[in-house]
């Protein structure tokens, strides 16, 4: 019996906008460098690697978070450790803003890292998990919305904090205070969420299950059909490791690895990070600067949610990679035109803008979230949380390795070459989505495991 596309009720919406929580926390962290850097070098008198290296902490701590959390996802439950990520967040800001010593900064940036890391294996995985089919795809990119709305909000704030107290303790402890408040609101609202019905019945509790189920979907029938079909899944493999050796897990964990892999290789976080720098290259400076990329990310968001279930992920993820491509190609041409000259001609200016405008609209309706939303859905229910720690790890190994060494690179080879080097990796992704990734819209978890298997 095929069955696409389930009635639901509108709590279904609430829930899932708690649960992408904690995308906002992983924003919010993440975008929290690109315009405090300043003030926590002159506080902690850091020169230009020890501030690098405060910065990369937080992709060291979201790899060991990721590896942990598909352990923590299946023993705690989904719930209890969107709670634990939360007490993170808020600890670690909390600390922060106290202004400690270096050495304890340095341990809470790893610790919001590590919050981060679980946050961005759960809050996918929830979301997947609790949104009934017909709606997946449009509440997994709530997770995405939240990154980008997080990135936006503290880019916004840390540059008006900055101008109000510049490069005071004062500042920086305010700019730490709004992460503290979205951790408080994060932690407080998960107390709040249903259980994921999926990882219930994983656990044999299938009763408590269906209780949840009747909070989000309208049927009494569908109900019955859900958890008949998720026990079905159950039965049809034997333990853990059975299913994880299967050849068609190991061929759907490589489509996840090398699309996570991707979604760094071409290149977001060298804007998310550096914009503002890459634009003083540029000799473009001011707020514009600091703002422009942060609020398009942010907007070009949206569109994603209606987009992902009419054209479906495949489309997204071709046009979007397309997109990507001209842009980084018109950046270079504009870097090379800029070459050594001290004078920068307006005109390569506003190509560069322009370029670096398209490219992150490219990202954001499309490998932003179609990334993590394709993980979230393509490994069967017992071994997801292996399957996720592994792709949601590489991202961020993946992301620690571009924001560490792309300054270099580009210092080395020169400041187009790096954009040449994206728009290839966006040439190498359209050829992977066209051989290997599979169409998940509207299908049911189970039915894509299914045929995923066969
Ligand atoms: C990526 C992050 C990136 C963010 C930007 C996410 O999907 O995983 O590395 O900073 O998008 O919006």
């Amino acid at each position: 019996m095929e069955k696409e596309v389930g009635d639901h009720k509108k709590i279904v919406y609430f829930i899932c906008l708690v649960g992408a929580l904690g995308g906002l926390l992983f924003g919010l962290d993440q975008g929290f460098i690109a315009n405090s850097l300043d003030t926590v070098k002159a506080i902690y008198h850091l020169d230009t690697k020890a501030a690098e290296q405060y910065s990369a902490l937080l992709a060291t701590g979201g790899v060991l978070g990721a590896l942990v959390s598909g352990v923590l996802a299946r023993y705690l439950g989904r719930k209890k450790s969107l709670i634990f990520a939360g007490l993170l967040f808020t600890f670690g800001s909390l600390v922060s803003a106290w202004i400690p010593p270096l050495s304890i900064l340095y341990v809470c940036r790893f610790f919001l890292g590590f919050g981060i890391g679980i946050a961005s294996f759960l809050s996918p995985l929830y979301l997947a998990e609790t949104a009934p089919a017909s709606i997946r795809g449009s509440m997994g990119t709530l997770f995405q919305l939240m990154i980008t709305i997080g990135i936006f909000l503290i880019s916004a704030t840390n540059v008006y904090i900055a101008s109000v107290f510049p490069k005071s303790p004062m500042s920086l402890s305010l700019m730490f205070c709004v992460i503290v408040l979205f951790a408080l609101l994060m932690l407080l609202t998960s107390f709040w969420l249903p259980e994921s019905p999926r990882w219930l019945v994983l656990k044999g509790r299938g009763d408590e299950a269906a209780k949840i189920l009747q909070r989000t979907v309208s049927k009494q029938s569908e109900i019955d059909f859900e958890i008949i079909e998720i026990d079905k899944m159950l039965l049809r493999r034997g333990g853990l490791l059975k299913a994880v050796f299967q050849k068609s897990y190991l061929k759907v964990l490589l489509i996840g690895v090398v699309l996570q892999m991707f979604q760094q290789l071409v290149g977001i976080n060298v804007m998310i990070y550096y914009a503002p720098t890459i634009f003083g290259y540029a000799e473009m400076t001011g707020t514009l600067a600091k703002i422009l990329i942060p609020t398009v990310n942010m907007l070009f968001t949206f569109p994603a949610i209606y987009l992902v279930e009419k054209w479906g992920r495949k489309k997204l993820l071709y046009a979007g990679a397309a997109i990507m491509f001209v842009s980084m190609v018109a950046a270079g041409l504009a870097f090379q035109g800029i070459g050594q000259s001290t004078m920068v001609p307006p005109m390569l200016q506003i190509t560069l803008l322009i370029a670096l405008v398209i490219y992150i609209f490219g990202f954001a309706f499309s490998w932003g979230p179609v990334a993590w939303l394709i993980c979230s859905e393509i490994f069967p229910l017992k071994g997801r949380e292996c399957g996720l720690t592994i792709t949601t790890m590489v991202n961020w190994t993946f992301a620690g390795l571009v924001m560490r060494y792309a300054l270099s690179f580009m210092e080395i080879y020169g400041n187009a070459s790096i954009f040449y080097l994206f728009a290839a990796f966006c040439v190498l992704a359209i050829l992977f989505v066209a051989f290997f990734i599979p169409e998940t819209r509207g299908i049911t978890l189970e039915k894509l495991e299914e045929k995923l298997s066969g």
